[in-house]
């Protein structure tokens, strides 16, 4: 924690044995506005993990879950000045690219992001993100509440069959140098330094994750399903637009964005 500390862009940190959800804690204390911001808070074990749409978050030891509340600004993006507010602007997907980019130190296999913002590494599940914005009437601006779960070094023999069958733990595609200090605590040090670069680059680079999104999106050049508002898409990943937006080429080579979404599945093309 020191570590984290040092960077001085968190107001409040805070790391809890056990918790029901770090975002549901959160969203409360900034809807009552009892916390200073930016916040951060970790736990070592969820009760009730909230997942993305209706989806639990299935929370056992050997996983890093973390909240950030930061605010949602206009204003320039600074890390050095721990009042900095970030720009909601591909928000979904700077998170999970910010993941991904964290835990390839630690990993032989490139972990890739599956649109918006899952993290996969070699075909399986190693992170998930939530994303809740609160308005703020009384301010005029907004907070976004990122829950971060990330499966460091977790035993999938209790997990239920679906997360069996799916998911990884970083330790288990580990590079032998670093496998021994694979721990929730090292995993969430080196995404804290990789997300302050990270909002440094949107000022000094505006284009970088539009420019660089390719090369870790899972989906890109994918023959993909996804389950949206108003029904089912199929067809070749495009890669995403300029609002991060996915975009489908359908069997009727019609184009077809999707800012939200579910991707149902995946597989290369056939040859
Ligand atoms: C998903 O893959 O559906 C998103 C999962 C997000 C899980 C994290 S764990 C920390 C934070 N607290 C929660 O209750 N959920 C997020």
């Amino acid at each position: 924690m020191h570590e984290i500390e040092e960077t001085r862009y968190f107001q409040s940190i805070a790391w809890t044995d056990s918790i029901d959800s770090t975002n549901r804690r959160l969203v409360q204390s900034v809807r009552d506005g009892s916390i200073k911001l930016p916040a951060l808070l970790v736990t070592d074990s969820q009760t009730c993990g909230v997942g993305r749409g209706s989806n639990q978050w299935w929370s056992p030891t050997g996983c890093l879950m973390f909240s950030m509340a930061i605010p949602i600004g206009p204003s320039p993006i600074d890390p050095s000045n721990p009042s900095t507010s970030i720009s909601s602007d591909l928000l979904p997907l700077r998170v999970g690219c910010a993941v991904a980019e964290c835990l390839e130190e630690f990993t032989t296999v490139r972990p890739l992001v599956k649109w918006p913002n899952d993290v996969y590494i070699a075909g399986r599940k190693v992170s998930g993100v939530l994303i809740e914005v609160i308005p703020r009437r009384l301010e005029r601006s907004s907070v976004a509440v990122i829950g971060v779960g990330i499966n460091c070094r977790v035993d999938f023999r209790d997990a239920p069959e679906h997360i069996q069958a799916n998911a990884t733990s970083v330790h288990e595609t580990a590079k032998k140098e670093v496998v021994a200090s694979i721990s929730t605590e090292s995993v969430l040090v080196a995404f804290v330094h990789l997300w302050l670069d990270l909002l440094h680059r949107q000022t000094s680079k505006p284009n970088w994750l539009l420019e660089h999104w390719p090369e870790w999106s899972l989906l890109d050049g994918k023959w993909i399903e996804v389950k949206h508002s108003a029904g089912l898409v199929q067809g070749l990943c495009l890669g995403i637009n300029e609002s991060g937006a996915i975009l489908i080429q359908n069997e009727r080579l019609e184009v077809i964005q999707l800012l939200a979404g579910t991707v149902l599945s995946y597989r290369p093309l056939q040859s």
